[in-house]
């Protein structure tokens, strides 16, 4: 019997893909943590408990104590806030990731789940379908510590056997929890505010195409890529990960094909030079040959389903 700890699950990824795995493993067999408290399906559909990751005492004690078998560790600063607390970032995203490795290794936690990003890229990368190995010579400190713990898990696979897997996700979209603090988080924002008013200041360029995918696809593939055969697979830093790729103004295109008067404006700030060094589009063939990767929200799909939830949400129809 799998017993799952997310860390994270009251973010972006964690608040959608807690409810996707008690639906697999069963309502009481996976524990939701956090230390901000969780949207209202997650804090009913299962046990939810207070955590922080930087506290190892609490986090052995916890795992010991509901005999924990897989971890998913979500917690992490983001590219745009991380730029603002550089070393606090930095001792976060690699303090907590460096004591979940090592707990895995000293009990013996069959598998850990730890996302990547494509912030791992910088400005000697190839732009356009970045391959799976390639130069990595981020530029942000978010993008630094996403690097470094690459080599960590590949190392302590190598060294220890500790069945760690990890995904360099591009931009995740979603309506259930907001990002915050993340580069790409403008295409999340931007149907907020076509609901709301209509209009969409952007903090990046027109033209800064990034590789984006939508949640339940995320979901799905984090999913598929912990049930996969451990021999399977042949990366063990962190394996690419694509789904659709798009500018700015791109979305407001397909945004005014629902809401016809839906103007955008653009006005950059620090996080257009961080757009600037990540990819355009990616090359995930070795995820799709490994693991059987796909995806299948293509940007109006997305965009259709993100207008009608959201205004759900908000109780504001938007046509
Ligand atoms: N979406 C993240 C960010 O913008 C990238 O991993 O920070």
């Amino acid at each position: 019997m799998e017993k799952i700890l997310i860390i994270g699950a009251s973010g972006q990824i964690g608040s959608d893909l807690t409810i996707a795995l008690r639906n697999i493993f069963g309502n009481e067999n996976v524990f939701a943590t956090d230390i901000k408290q969780p949207p209202q399906d997650v804090l009913e559909s299962g046990p939810f408990q207070i955590l922080d990751v930087m506290n190892e005492n609490a986090l052995m004690d916890f795992v010991v104590k509901n005999k924990i078998t897989q971890i998913y560790h979500l917690a992490a600063v983001l590219s745009g806030n991380a730029e603002k607390l550089p070393l606090k970032a930095w001792e976060i995203n690699m303090k907590s990731l460096l004591s979940i490795l090592e707990l895995a290794k000293q009990i013996g936690i069959k598998k850990v789940f730890w996302p990547s990003s494509i912030a791992v890229f910088g400005n000697t990368t190839p732009k356009l379908m970045t391959p799976q190995l390639t130069y990595t010579e981020p530029n942000t400190v978010y993008g630094i510590s996403k690097l470094a713990g690459e080599r960590w898990c590949e190392y302590y696979f190598n060294k220890y056997n500790v069945d760690v897997r990890s995904l360099r996700y591009p931009g995740l979209i979603s309506y259930k929890t907001e990002a915050g603090g993340g580069t790409t988080d403008y295409a999340v924002e931007i149907f907020y505010e076509a609901i709301k008013s209509h209009k969409y200041e952007c903090f990046l360029k027109a033209d800064a195409t990034l590789p984006m995918m939508f949640m339940p696809d995320a979901i799905d593939g984090t999913i598929k890529l912990m049930e996969a055969e451990s021999e399977k697979l042949t990366i063990r830093s962190s394996y690419n990960m694509a789904a659709i790729s798009f500018s700015p103004a791109e979305i407001a295109e397909e945004i005014k094909k629902h809401i016809k008067d839906f103007t955008i404006t653009y006005n950059p700030d620090f996080r257009q030079k961080i757009a600037e060094s990540w990819p355009k589009s990616i090359d995930d063939s070795v995820a799709r040959t490994d693991w059987g990767w796909q995806h299948r929200y293509s940007l109006s799909e997305m965009t259709e389903i993100m207008l009608k939830e959201i205004s759900k949400k908000l109780g504001i129809s938007y046509n």
